[in-house]
């Protein structure tokens, strides 16, 4: 296996963040690159802030907490990436967007580096299509908000070889999280499940008549789940959940996985959750 000791992240969105985040805490270096400086300022607050919380509230010492900001850089170059180990890709959920990073990662790392993709519907094979060396690619899919979120799912796509499979999976342990190994299938494993299981709330709020506060009580006292299914889609984002919802209809075909009407207006009306102010809730 590969060792690692310097990981990129590529895009500081809250995902991207998250992942840098995990990164830092897990012990190790960290770049990160964003299209321009004022949102890698941004990501650094933001992980400085979540790490500041954590000291507020005796889970992390300050000077540990100091030790990890002190591990985290940012840059707007992607030549910056050169010294990593492993980079995760978290960059806007699009084929050609992530084939095009791919093909500049690989110019800009060492040849033995990994590349990871962060993608939640797309096929890992295909964005690694386009490497020389696809057998470096594998998916580290975290979830929402990844520092809180125990799960990565690994993902084995058709080239990925077993040494960055297995590195890919130790990282995810080091990060803290709780790793399972899978397939590249559509959705791997939890969003093939929760994506229709969310649809079909959305679906039941017009069925039944019911409110997303009453809706969101359900799944909440009737089901266990830790927050409800429209909170849940207010976090995720309208947009990343139609994204991938209509991704997977299209390569399953299963009528649960297309995004209800309700939903998809709700995108075109620029309701998309936490991130707009509007979604189900108002924020
Ligand atoms: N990043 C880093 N730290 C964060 C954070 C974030 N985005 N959000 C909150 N925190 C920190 C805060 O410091 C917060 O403490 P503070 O409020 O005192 O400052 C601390 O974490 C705890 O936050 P909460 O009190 O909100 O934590 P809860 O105990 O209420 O749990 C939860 C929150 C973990 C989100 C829980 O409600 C939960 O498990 N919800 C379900 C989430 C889920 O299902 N996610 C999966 C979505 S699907 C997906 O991601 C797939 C993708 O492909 C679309």
């Amino acid at each position: 296996m590969a060792e690692v000791k310097r990981i990129g992240v590529v895009g500081l969105g809250a995902m991207g963040a998250g992942i840098a985040q995990l990164a830092i805490e897990g012990g190790f270096e960290c770049v990160g690159r964003e299209l321009d400086a004022a949102r890698g300022d941004a990501a650094r607050d933001r992980i400085g802030h979540f790490l500041t919380r954590k000291v507020e509230k005796g889970q992390l010492e300050q000077g540990a907490r100091d030790d990890a900001m002190s591990r985290l850089s940012t840059t707007t170059e992607l030549s910056d990436l050169a010294g990593c180990d492993l980079v995760v890709e978290a960059a806007f959920e699009d084929l050609a967007v992530k084939q095009e990073l791919f093909r500049e990662l690989e110019r800009a790392v060492r040849d033995d580096a990994i590349v990871a993709t962060n993608t939640s519907a797309l096929s890992v094979t295909q964005i690694a299509s386009v490497l020389d060396k696809p057998e470096r690619a594998v998916g580290m899919h975290f979830f929402n908000p990844a520092p809180l979120m125990p799960l990565v799912e690994i993902v084995r796509a058709e080239r990925t070889s077993d040494d960055a499979f297995e590195t890919a999976f130790a990282v995810g342990k080091q990060m803290g999280k709780t790793p399972i190994r899978c397939s590249d299938t559509p959705g791997f494993v939890v969003n093939r499940v929760l994506i229709p299981l969310l649809n079909d709330c959305v679906r039941v709020l017009d069925e039944a008549g019911v409110t997303p506060e009453d809706l969101d009580a359900g799944m909440k006292h009737g089901a266990g789940w830790p927050m409800g299914p429209c909170a849940l889609l207010d976090l995720v984002g309208l947009d990343v959940h139609v994204h991938a919802s209509e991704a997977l209809y299209e390569k399953l075909r299963e009528p649960r996985m297309a995004p209800p009407p309700r939903m998809v207006r709700m995108l075109q009306a620029g309701k998309l959750g936490r991130k707009s102010g509007e979604g189900f809730y108002r924020y």
